[in-house]
């Protein structure tokens, strides 16, 4: 049984909340309309569906595309910074599996305020507060430089990138569940692809500059990335719990995770009994 308990209002002088109950992350029956509704309909990273388009180089599949992949991407591809994929080849390729719902680990990917403490390490040299995001329609682009005092990033730069990548990092969304990241010497797709209710198997893609070592940059991603997923799995199950309530959001730092969950809301809308 479907709950679909939606907070559906918003009031704009409210602090952010979260939309969506726990039952949108844990239910079976959800999760079928959410796929027929919003994960058939839209763009994914990867050839699985069978309607493909390309962008940069990159492949990119649909089962029932509502818009074509260009109409999708809309003003992203201009929010990546300097970075062109097609300039860049695949050097690794590498499938993660978790157990918790895909919008997890998006909102995840969304949010700001955890950069400070699950990736005190991974990301530690990125100067946070410095941080700058921006929602793009259903899509979101941000970027972070480093540190100052941090070294200026070594190894196989991407060649045509302009400085400000170079000592930056970009992190990026296609709306629904393709996150992108650019660094100085790798660009990431990693789709969190869903499998069910509570698995979902993350695609890792890395792009490089052509002969570039692909072991670093793996490592370097999965020092971030499976920090997420261990988060997204540790809430995931907490969300079981009938205790489970949302605390207070941070105003700015976790607001697009709130423009996320309206997204998607706005997609379903319709689609819900
Ligand atoms: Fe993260």
């Amino acid at each position: 049984m479907v709950g679909f308990a939606i907070v559906r209002s918003l009031p704009l002088l409210e602090r952010p909340r979260y939309l969506l109950e726990p039952q949108a992350y844990t239910d079976g029956a959800w999760f079928d309309v959410e796929r027929r509704a919003l994960l058939d309909t839209t763009w994914h990273r990867g050839s699985e569906g069978t309607t493909l388009d390309h962008w940069a180089g990159l492949d990119f599949s649909s089962n029932r595309p509502s818009e074509p992949l260009e109409a999708a991407l809309g003003a992203l591809p201009r929010a990546l910074g300097s970075v062109q994929p097609e300039r860049l080849v695949e050097v690794a390729s590498v499938d993660l599996e978790g157990e918790f719902n895909w919008k997890l680990f998006i909102e995840n990917h969304l949010d700001v305020l955890h950069l400070w403490y699950l990736h005190d390490r991974s990301l530690g040299s990125f100067d946070h507060a410095r941080f700058e995001h921006r929602q793009l329609g259903r899509n979101w682009a941000s970027y972070e430089p480093l540190r100052a005092g941090q070294p200026r990033p070594t190894g196989s730069l991407i060649s045509h990138l302009e400085e400000r990548d170079v000592v930056g990092l970009g992190a990026h969304l296609l709306f629904p569940d393709t996150p992108m990241a650019a660094a100085a010497d790798f660009f990431l797709t990693y789709r969190a692809r869903p499998v069910a209710a509570d698995r979902t198997v993350v695609e890792l893609r890395v792009l490089a500059e052509p002969g570039a070592d692909p072991d670093p940059l793996v490592r370097a991603s999965l020092g971030f990335i499976e920090e997420d997923m261990e988060a997204c799995a540790r809430i995931q199950h907490v969300l079981w719990s009938r205790h489970f309530r949302v605390g207070p959001l941070a105003a700015t730092h976790e607001q697009p995770i709130v423009a996320f969950q309206r997204n998607v809301i706005d997609y379903l809308e319709g689609a819900l009994p």
